[in-house]
């Protein structure tokens, strides 16, 4: 075969819908179309322009340093301190009664929090973790729910700078052991109990389990959230344990925070490799803020003081790192933090929440999407939404019947949707529309921002044309990059940058094709690239066309090893409401419109429907799962699932396939 017929990855689905931002929004942008060529004429001084918006107590002497590559320094020399850029800048400016958060406790409680009081809490705590000897360089393992004291203790991290190393509070003991370990962390910050679905479940308890033995921990500070409504007492260790209400409240708010190096550490976040052992992603300072900060301005069009935002993100994750944490306090947001989960106590409560808050800004994931979707629109549209003015989705490819429906049904059809691309190893959005320059195209993350440098290159690091499909690249340093694998620089070289060593290109999985006109579409991981009859067709494809069917509501597909074609596609797709007892005609139905949205090759072997789909805590699909059942395996690892019984669920319902 010819390399003309074999391309890196086929190019199936098309797209024509396009949408650009209307006159009034495009008029009022923060971002301009004219910022993509400042930048493209020098990069190193645009990425200076915007380190400008932050506070420097000492400024840097060299924007970028790459003489080590892939060890990158940004703002060589330049000195700052990241909590005092989030929070205390913006009340010496005058911005002190400004809400900073708006918290919505699970059960119904809230908490409006003023950057005057976020300034006080912080320094507190600063000097709450000061007190018990934490200093400079040390880790902080955090694990809470989404509670202010998450917040208010990442930032007296920063404060003081010591790194925090944030595990999300649904992970198993094992899991807390792992990174507390792996990062030496010397102080640990829980909660005694966490609100799940109306119910208060102990998390003092399992994190006790975690740290049966753990050498490097010290103490461990316990917010009390749940109280009285948790039964049984909580465990205590006389000694290590110390309640987060008595160590902070009798410290002083007077606390002046130390500028650090740009390049001085800020936090690790762990982050599954494909095996074993998590990577600690190291992220630092000057740069990282600069980028989230950056990004958060041009890409959400955030206007502080008059919008109100809502990242939807767990902290445990990067989106809640950069798009709680550090983006949109640099920037002085007002945003809504909300602790519990979208169906508790109904499936109207984001909805509720933006029309109380008037949320103009909001940012969420496609598995919330697409959850949303199958509750249906009759939900939403119960509330009064008019206050929204950008919405934003981030985590995986979004299928462009998601995109519609998120677009008419919560975006009243007239708001821009950034669809972002990032990782955790990138620290901040990469690939995005700009909401008042882009015509955003339904499915597609469209182009790197301006500052940053991406392409769509083949086996042997070619770029391949409009049209063609191949690996995702990042062919230039960027400020928030990470910075390394805690403790691993061998094992950070050969991840990212040993694929295309000779060019110097990072590499972090993902597939990816231009279109007609240029713009970037997400296949998904290149892992999960099935090869039908020497066809590389990416699972996203087949996915978006499912999806666009008006029977499903979700969709997962995989490659089943095939004796005739190689691999062979397998479909496990979610239908709605009514559909969901499809029969056999319905399944060859859904066969037939994958094979006419995007070509016969594409055609699934086999549908089956299922109850629920297998996803990670941060709603990414499993497809390691799903290839067992394709092929008939005993089942592998579920201990990463966000819930283990689903495998279950999916086993005992294969009875409604298709086969011929
Ligand atoms: C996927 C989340 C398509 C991708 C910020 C990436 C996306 C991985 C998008 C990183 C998007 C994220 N379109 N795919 N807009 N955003 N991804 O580290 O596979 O949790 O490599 O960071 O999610 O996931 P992570």
């Amino acid at each position: 075969m010819t390399t003309e017929q074999s391309p890196t990855l086929d190019n199936l689905l098309t797209e024509s819908r396009s949408f650009p931002p209307s006159p009034e929004f495009a008029a009022a942008a923060n971002a301009t179309a004219d910022w993509y060529t400042e930048a493209d004429a020098d990069r190193e001084a645009f990425w200076a322009k915007q380190a400008e918006r932050l506070h420097w107590d000492t400024k840097w002497t060299q924007v970028l340093d790459w003489s080590n590559a892939p060890f990158a320094k940004w703002f060589v020399g330049g000195k700052l301190n990241v909590a005092y850029n989030c929070v205390d800048r913006h009340v010496e400016a005058g911005h002190g009664d400004q809400v900073a958060i708006h918290w919505v406790g699970e059960p119904g409680d809230t908490r409006d929090i003023t950057y005057a009081q976020l300034k006080d809490e912080v320094s507190k705590a600063a000097n709450g973790l000061l007190s018990l000897g934490v200093t400079a360089g040390d880790r902080v393992a955090i694990q809470l729910q989404m509670i202010p004291e998450a917040i208010v203790s990442m930032l007296a991290c920063a404060r003081i700078g010591a790194l925090h190393s944030v595990v999300f509070g649904g992970f198993s003991p094992s899991a807390l052991r792992q990174r507390v370990d792996d990062a030496d962390a010397k102080v640990v910050i829980t909660s005694d109990g966490q609100y799940r679905r109306g119910k208060a479940a102990p998390m003092k308890a399992n994190v006790d389990e975690a740290l049966d033995g753990a050498q490097s921990v010290e103490k461990v500070i316990v917010v009390r959230r749940t109280g009285d409504d948790l039964e049984g007492d909580v465990p205590w260790s006389d000694g290590r344990d110390i309640w987060w209400h008595e160590l902070i409240d009798a410290q002083s708010a007077d606390h002046k925070p130390e500028a650090f190096d740009s390049e001085h550490p800020l936090y690790i976040l762990y982050t599954s490799g494909t095996t074993g052992k998590p990577k600690g992603i190291l992220h630092t300072s000057g740069g990282y803020l600069t980028q989230a900060a950056y990004t958060h301005n041009a890409v959400f069009d955030h206007k502080p003081g008059q919008d109100v935002y809502w990242c939807t993100a767990d902290i445990g994750w990067v989106t809640g790192h950069s798009y709680i944490v550090y983006g949109p306090l640099a920037n002085r947001a007002t945003q809504v933090v909300y602790e519990g989960t979208p169906n508790t106590p109904h499936e109207g409560r984001h909805w509720e929440i933006i029309q109380k808050y008037k949320v103009s800004i909001y940012y969420t994931a496609p598995t919330l999407i697409r959850t949303f979707m199958k509750w249906g629109a009759e939900i939403p549209a119960k509330y009064d939404l008019s206050s929204l003015r950008l919405l934003g989705s981030v985590g995986e490819p979004i299928n462009p019947e998601a995109w519609m429906w998120f677009r008419e049904n919560i975006g009243g059809g007239n708001c821009p949707i950034v669809d972002t691309w990032w990782q955790t190893e990138t620290g901040a959005i990469m690939i995005s529309p700009l909401p008042g320059v882009t015509h955003a195209k339904p499915g597609s993350a469209q182009r790197p921002l301006p500052g940053v440098s991406a392409k769509v290159v083949d086996d042997t690091a070619t770029e391949v044309g409009n049209g063609g499909g191949g690996y995702l690249v990042l062919d230039k340093p960027w400020p928030s990059m990470l910075r390394g694998i805690w403790g691993d620089d061998e094992r950070f070289k050969d991840t990212y940058w040993s694929r295309f060593a000779e060019q110097g290109f990072y590499f972090a999985g993902d597939g990816a094709k231009y279109d007609n006109d240029g713009d970037i579409w997400l296949l998904g991981r290149v892992d999960d690239v099935m090869n039908v009859s020497g066809h590389r067709i990416s699972t996203t494809e087949v996915e978006s066309a499912l999806v666009s069917h008006p029977t499903v509501a979700e969709a997962a597909v995989v490659g089943a090893s095939d004796p005739t074609t190689g691999q062979g596609i397998v479909a496990f797709v979610i239908l709605r409401g009514d559909a969901a007892k499809a029969g056999d005609e319905a399944i060859q139905e859904l066969r037939n419109h994958v094979a006419k949205e995007i070509g016969p090759i594409a055609k699934p072997r086999q549908i089956m429907v299922v109850p629920e789909l297998p996803k990670t805590r941060s709603g990414k699909i499993m497809r390691r799962l799903l290839r067992d059942v394709a092929e008939n395996r005993e089942v592998g690892d579920v201990t990463t699932l966000a819930d283990s019984t689903v495998m279950d669920q999916i086993s005992k319902g294969l009875s409604s396939g298709s086969d011929d």
